[in-house]
């Protein structure tokens, strides 16, 4: 057996993409007090921030979430976040990021035009490629429970802003799929489609197997989490013949309570099965993890070999939604990382 030592530098030397990441989920306390300094009259202490990131479970999360997203006010806030961000994932070797940002909250809580902060995400982005050689693009991400009429005002401003800004590549819906399913989202999945956006849903996360099939039938092209698809095995037979992308995210699993503890967490019994999976950091800054501790606990706790993790790291870049030429390109410098 390696040292761990040099098992994290295989893992850093690893060109990976992260799939389901919330550019939101990866501000840390210390960035939000920054952030609050600049803004308001009595800045928040570290010990408050740290209170905004406390909860119990699923529900308290999602309000976490939500917390953090409206203290975030400026086009510079955004540009501010994003570039570290895309900082923090060149250090560990990630290549390549799909990026979720709750354009949802922004438009049910806040009730302001999204496209000046995201020209401050654009800027970053820019000047991050150029700095550290990543690439990113995004996902524009409405919230299940505020329902359809705020999910079309998500969808079509990706839509909107797509010719101008390419890397605008998809949509999808987080949120809590035990207060809404998939299904009455429907028509603007078939709409975002036509409109060249690719699809996503997080499914399956806190419900059972049907939030997933439900996901499928409106065309999700890649699932993030899947955990209960383990319960059905028809569902886990379709998965595996259309090698459908499960974005899996093991510590926000914990983390959240979606799944009890590391023991029963599906990812090992997936990867078997030869379901299409890919190893995520969903939330970091809330979850107190990262894309190469992902890595790292798939190795430690789930006993996958350096050659599986090679593996994982070729299909995240398989799964991602990047044209052909750079997928074969980053596959070969995968298969050549020693
Ligand atoms: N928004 C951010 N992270 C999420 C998650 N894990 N599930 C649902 N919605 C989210
Ligand atoms: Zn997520």
């Amino acid at each position: 057996m390696r040292d761990p030592e040099s098992q994290l530098a295989f893992i850093r030397r690893l060109p990976k993409a992260e799939l389901h990441l919330h550019l939101e989920g990866t501000v840390a306390p210390e960035t939000l007090v920054e952030l609050s300094r600049r803004h308001d009259g009595t800045p928040l202490e570290l010990e408050q921030a740290q209170a905004i990131y406390q909860y119990a479970d699923f529900s308290g999360f999602l309000l976490a979430f939500k917390a953090v997203t409206e203290r975030l006010r400026t086009p510079e806030d955004y540009e501010f976040i994003t570039y570290r961000m895309l900082q923090r994932l060149a250090r560990q070797g990630v290549v390549h990021a799909e990026v979720y940002v709750s354009v949802g909250v922004v438009y049910y809580w806040r009730r302001i035009d999204f496209e000046p902060l995201f020209a401050g995400m654009e800027r970053a982005r820019k000047q991050a490629e150029q700095d550290f050689g990543i690439t990113a693009c995004w996902i524009f991400d409405a919230v299940r429970h505020f329902g359809p009429e705020e999910a079309a005002l998500v969808f079509r401003k990706a839509a909107e802003l797509q010719s101008e800004h390419p890397a605008i590549i998809g949509i999808g819906i987080g949120g809590d799929e035990r207060r809404t399913g998939s299904e009455p989202f429907r028509e603007l999945y078939a709409e975002a489609r036509d409109a060249g956006l690719h699809l996503t849903a997080h499914a399956g996360e806190s419900v059972g197997p049907e939030g997933i099939w439900g996901a499928l039938n409106i065309g999700a092209e890649r699932i993030g989490h899947g955990l209960s698809a383990i319960h059905d095995p028809e569902l886990m037979g379709v998965l595996v013949e259309r090698q459908i992308p499960i974005e899996i995210c093991i510590s926000s699993n914990l983390r959240t309570g979606c799944c009890a503890s590391l023991a029963d967490h599906p990812v090992r019994r997936y990867f078997d099965a030869g379901l299409m999976i890919t190893l995520n950091s969903d939330d970091p800054a809330m979850f107190l993890s990262d894309l190469e501790c992902e890595y790292q606990l798939a190795h430690d706790e789930f006993s996958f070999t350096r050659e599986h993790l090679r593996e994982l790291a070729a299909n995240s870049i398989e799964a991602s939604f990047l044209p052909p030429e750079r997928k074969v390109d980053l596959l070969r410098r995968i298969e050549k990382t020693a």
